[in-house]
């Protein structure tokens, strides 16, 4: 079995892919930012082909998916495979001067498939047993599956491993969904094995979960199993572990079609993650594992600030990929097809959105997909050639877009720096979303998403980082949800506050160590003398309820004296720390709400308590002050993004607003080749991309 590194390490920081010496480059052979979408030909009789590859180029369509649901198609019957429509669809592509992103087609096997081997189907929490018919079927454990999935990757790497029209490949597609946890028998005998191989004795395990506590004790390997319903709560460490086995999982399948891949082929090889939605996969881990990161992101169409969310999880995929450029995989041209109620995208929004990916770093923009199927669960869904053609707007706006990326080319490769860094840890995500805890108001993604708006708010730009990877780059770091923290963490938090950073945490963090264990000494323990504060109690409040904040630290100038906050509170004991605001009333009245501590050459900040986005701006002001920020004072609702390169920076300039702004940029933008003056004017809804000076 391929080897992957030992269970229980954590990713070795820095994060970023690391290709085989000798891989080749993507987009050596792209002139831009790469244009196109998933594409599935397969769909349609051969004759659409031709008009495809036509308009495709009239779209300025430069990399095209295919084949990441062909399986069916391309070995029919067990070891029986049938490539002559690839080999042509490959040719015609090729001619046409269409790379192509080859798809390995393992998420979805074939009926043949599990008619032989039914025991390779997922069975859920509940017990049920997944049928056909669908997509995301496998167990990621099934060796069934397994030799299956590297049988067709061998013959499709064999095949076209040095086709001219293959300059990536496409493992899979999006690992984790629609499901990641699969209860069966077979995932059983292997989670048992991966506990072995992780704890070594059943003394260990039975520590490691505190098996003690409701007589859980285990005095036999072939009694440990999958952490399926029961009548109550199910031990959370083991559940931890489970988590971090089906991530394990679905990595080593990934991890065995790319080793497959990479016997016949020097392209490069990706899959695409979903950054921010997917839980199930640390893509710390997986980062480190493919030849370039590429990303799945759609709209929240309830939020109705999604395009924050849209930067979040750009940045979050940037960072995954250690700062290295990326490829949106897939975006939707409009609506999409599987949300409650499927908004479709205003005129502009897709062209915000594509700039919005590109200024955090993609050098590519895909979408799902080409064409829209006329057939299946996904009819529905926006495609770049819509139901309705090409006399259409949204023909019309990916035929712009097309060639406003060809525009833009000279960014590739260029770099974004990021002022600061928001602590992401997808084990304490997974620990922290288990049940039983202190208040169901508790949640890690509001959190986060609320500082990383303050944030994109005041327009500094974010990286996501590991608790243990080195921060000293950055000069502030905030924790905003670091519920499950370990001891090395702490540490890398205290070095990098004593070495001259500024850290601010957030309340329900430092509580567990890595087997969801509280931390002797209590809650916030392994933060105690970096942050001079401690937690002796929650008080989390009831629901609704709001308490009032006097705010007595430094202040901007239309800074509140008082905020409200609700969801939570501690009873703080100080240890040094100073009180930077105070509980006016609710159950921790009178008491400290934030502190902050010097500690060697810089400051930690604690916030006990839940500020939205506005009351947030009073809050971080200060610690702006202790690493020598401010907020960039953007018009609302625009969002500047650097990116650097060797001979010329770019500004991407993204205005979600309803009114021209003028932003600050003295330089060309590259979308209607004027010089901008000192400042770029940007319409309402518009973009502007701005190449300027480099700094140093
Ligand atoms: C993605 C998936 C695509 C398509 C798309 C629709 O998650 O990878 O195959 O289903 O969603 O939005």
């Amino acid at each position: 079995m391929t080897s992957l590194p030992p269970a229980s390490s954590h990713p070795a920081p820095p994060p970023g892919p690391q290709p085989r010496p000798g891989t080749r480059r993507w987009d050596e052979r792209l002139g831009s930012i790469a244009y196109g979408g998933d594409y599935n030909p397969e769909q349609w009789p051969r004759e659409v082909w031709e008009e495809d590859v036509a308009l495709m180029r009239e779209a300025g369509v430069t990399l095209v998916s295919v084949g990441i649901f062909s399986w069916a198609l391309l070995e029919p019957r067990e070891g029986e495979y049938d490539l002559g429509w690839m080999d042509e669809l490959l040719d015609l592509l090729h001619g046409a001067g269409i790379a192509v992103d080859l798809g390995t087609p393992t998420a979805s096997p074939p009926a043949w498939f599990f008619h032989a081997h039914p025991e390779a189907r997922v069975v859920t929490r509940d017990g049920t047993v997944l049928g056909f018919g669908s997509r995301g079927m496998a167990s990621p454990s099934s060796p069934a599956y397994r030799a299956a999935a590297l049988r067709i990757t061998t013959e499709l790497a064999r095949r076209y491993g040095d086709h001219p029209a293959v300059v990536l490949w496409h493992v899979h597609n999006e690992y984790g969904a629609p499901v990641s946890e699969d209860y069966s028998p077979t995932s059983a005998a292997a989670f048992r094995a991966w506990l072995q191989d992780r704890y070594g004795t059943l003394d260990a395990l039975n520590a490691a979960w505190g098996t003690a506590f409701w007589g859980q004790t285990y005095g036999a390997w072939e009694h440990v199993g999958v952490p399926a319903l029961a009548p109550s709560v199910v031990n959370p460490a083991q559940r931890l572990d489970f988590a971090r086995f089906t991530d394990h999982q679905l990595r080593a399948c990934f991890v065995a079609e790319r080793d497959a891949i990479r016997r016949y082929s020097d392209r490069p090889v990706t899959t695409n993650f979903m950054a921010a939605e997917c839980p199930a996969t640390d893509l710390w881990a997986w980062g480190r594992e493919v030849d370039v990161v590429s990303n799945d992101h759609y709209l929240t169409a309830a939020d109705e600030r999604a395009h924050v969310g849209l930067a979040l999880a750009a940045d979050l995929t940037r960072s995954v990929a250690g700062g290295t450029p990326w490829i949106l995989m897939e975006h939707s041209t409009s609506a999409v097809n599987w949300q409650p109620r499927n908004v479709a995208k205003r005129p502009g929004e897709m062209a915000r959105n594509a700039f919005q990916h590109v200024a955090r770093g993609a050098d590519g923009v895909l979408f799902f997909q080409w064409r829209a199927s006329r057939s299946g669960a996904e009819k529905f869904h926006s495609a770049m050639l819509p139901h309705a053609g090409t006399s259409s707007r949204v023909w019309r706006e990916v035929v712009a877009l097309g060639a406003d990326l060809a525009r833009v080319g000279e960014l590739r490769g260029s770099r974004v720096r990021a002022q600061a860094a928001l602590l992401w840890d997808w084990e304490s995500f997974w620990a922290q979303d288990l049940e039983w805890r202190p208040s169901v108001d508790l949640d890690h993604r509001e959190r986060v998403r609320a500082f990383y708006e303050r944030l994109w708010r005041d327009g500094i730009t974010v990286d996501m980082a590991h608790p243990e990877q080195d921060l000293s780059g950055y000069p502030i770091v905030v924790a905003p949800a670091s519920y499950l923290l370990s001891r090395a963490a702490a540490e890398n938090l205290t070095r990098y506050v004593e070495g001259g950073g500024t850290l601010v945490v957030s309340y329900f963090s430092g509580v567990v160590d890595e087997h969801d264990a509280v931390h002797p000494g209590g809650y916030l323990a392994p933060l105690r003398d970096l942050l001079g504060v401690g937690v002796e109690e929650f008080l989390p409040l009831r629901e609704g309820q709001r308490v009032r904040v006097a705010w007595e630290g430094p202040r901007s100038a239309e800074g509140e004296h008082e905020l409200t906050a609700d969801v939570w509170s501690d009873e703080l004991v100080l240890a040094g720390a100073e009180v930077v605001a105070t509980y006016l009333d609710g159950p921790a009245a009178g008491r400290a709400a934030v502190t902050r501590h010097r500690r060697g050459a810089g400051t930690g900040w604690y916030v006990s308590t839940r500020f939205d986005v506005e009351a947030l701006a009073t809050v971080l002001a200060g610690a702006y002050a202790d690493a020598g920020l401010a907020p960039a004072g953007l018009p609302q609702d625009v969002e500047v993004v650097r990116r650097r390169g060797a001979e010329a920076d770019h500004l991407v300039v993204v205005n979600h607003g309803d009114q021209p702004v003028a932003v600050p940029a003295d330089g060309v933008d590259l979308l209607t080749g004027e010089p901008t003056g000192s400042s770029v004017k940007v319409p309402a809804g518009g973009v502007a991309v701005v190449r300027v000076a480099p700094t140093s």
